[in-house]
């Protein structure tokens, strides 16, 4: 039927309880996001899939869990406080402000031949005789704009400490590179992985939680010989992808884009990402570099620490290059969200559904009496505390059966389990199907052994 919007992601979101405006009751603040009931449980989903696809499945990956505050000396060595900038101009007449290289890119659909240049000098000739979209003002000349988010630290106020709130997980996980490697007893090639909070103070936030001012990374840095840092390169690229095409994500919505030369963030020797057709086009979903020994060097260089590894077999010494994958747990939940919508006609009547992945939805089963009954409620709570132990399950007897089967459906729950009057004679309860809304008569002795099978 008709295709997925952001509008109707958006508000199913907010109606069903995946994500809200933060502090919607004071106006929301513009960039950030919660996660309601239905939302924490989806996100925790992803977050543990991917922990467990990178961490759990592989002998050569450890986690780690690193604060968001550090010494800002982190951030000097990382290069962040220097190039971690985007291009800013802002009209004279509103204020409204835009990052240059995407207004660029939005006039490249009326005019051809147009590219989308990264350095000032370049954008500034794109920019010429170029209006405010918004109210048709002059625009200022593009300049860099720093997207570190700074905080101050302490309690008396003239001695207030600087220090940035992190604009990357991985930074975390650099620092703590040698204590790591030692502690854990790995050897090159092996990595950390870590999923955490960072802030950027983006020019631009939008499109719902695209672009946040506050978002959450998935991150693992790969620690190689650089000789062979080509070769891991290639091998993290296909196994990124392939992560969400296991978890339901249609192919044809997924593609690979190498970065052009003049994209590349500051640390990056190559680059690419993982793009998504969003509704508002292909962009990134999941960055995955090849930052050469950019991060180790510098920190070896600004700390005073010799963070070179020496193999003692071949007795090589060498500053280990690093390949990063990059997500966000924001925009998976994003295009996971996008992806699932599905809407179809169903007896004159619109069906939302949600298809998602068992393992990602929030909700794997839906506990639902036909009725709130004195009869009839005792048992589904009975089959409840059966199955909590097994699956996340939700409990619902209030509104009708077939409003409670919608909201289900729209949430993604893959199973609902119906307890009728029918259960009082024959002691079995109805599971019905989310996807082919097919239904099955089951004994409520081989409920759980039924479900288990079903969601394996
Ligand atoms: N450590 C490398 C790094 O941070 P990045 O391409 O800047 O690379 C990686 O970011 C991923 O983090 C992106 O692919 C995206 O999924 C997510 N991300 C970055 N900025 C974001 C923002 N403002 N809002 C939501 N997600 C963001």
């Amino acid at each position: 039927m008709s295709k997925v919007t952001m509008e109707k992601i958006t508000s199913l979101a907010k109606r069903r309880g995946f994500i809200f405006p933060s502090s919607e009751i004071y106006g929301g603040i513009t960039g950030a996001w919660d996660y309601g009931p239905v939302g924490a449980l989806f996100k925790n989903n992803i977050k543990n899939e991917w922990f467990k696809s990178i961490v759990q499945e592989r002998e050569d990956v450890v986690g780690l869990d690193a604060a968001i505050l550090m010494n800002p000396k982190v951030w000097d060595a990382s290069g962040h406080t220097e190039a971690f900038t985007d291009p800013l101009v802002e009209c004279k007449k509103c204020h409204k402000r835009y990052r240059a290289d995407q207004l660029v890119e939005s006039l490249k659909k009326e005019e051809e031949g147009i590219t989308t240049p990264s350095d000032l000098e370049k954008l500034k000739v794109a920019l010429k005789g170029v209006k405010c979209p918004e109210c048709g003002g002059e625009l200022t000349e593009p300049k860099m704009f720093n997207l570190l988010v700074p905080a101050h630290l302490g309690v008396i106020e003239d001695k207030k400490r600087s220090v940035w709130l992190r604009g990357e997980t991985c930074q975390g996980i650099y620092v703590n590179y040698e204590l790591v490697r030692v502690s854990a007893r790995k050897k090159i090639p092996f990595g950390i992985a870590q999923i955490g909070k960072a802030f950027r103070n983006e020019i631009t936030p939008g499109n719902f939680i695209f672009r946040s001012i506050e978002f959450e990374q998935m991150e693992m840095q790969y620690f190689v010989n650089p000789k062979e840092a080509e070769k891991w390169f290639e091998y993290w690229k296909p196994l990124r992808l392939e992560w969400y095409k296991n978890l339901g994500v249609k192919k044809e919505n997924l593609r690979l884009r190498q970065h052009e030369k003049d994209e590349r963030a500051h640390y990056a020797k190559d680059a690419y990402d993982i793009e998504y057709n969003y509704p508002f086009g292909w962009k990134e979903l999941e960055g995955i570099h090849n930052r050469g020994d950019w991060d180790l060097s510098r920190h070896s260089k600004f700390s005073g620490k010799d963070l070179s590894y020496f193999n003692e077999e071949t007795k090589e010494k060498f500053m280990p290059f690093v390949v990063e994958t990059s997500a966000g747990a924001d925009r998976a939940a994003l295009i996971f969200l996008l992806d699932a919508y599905h809407e179809e006609e169903v007896k004159g009547e619109t069906r939302v559904v949600l298809k998602f992945h068992k393992k990602i939805a929030p909700y794997k089963v839906a506990v639902l009496p036909l009725s709130k009954n004195e009869k009839l409620s005792p048992i589904a709570k009975g089959v409840f505390d059966l199955l909590k132990d097994k699956f996340m399950c939700d409990y619902d007897e209030t509104q009708s059966i077939g409003k409670r089967y919608r909201r289900q459906d729209e949430i993604g729950t893959p199973y609902c389990v119906t307890i009728d009057f029918d259960t009082l004679k024959d002691n079995a309860v109805t599971v019905r199907d989310r996807d082919t809304m097919k239904q099955d008569r089951i004994a409520v002795k081989d409920i759980d052994k039924y479900l288990v099978d079903k969601l394996k």
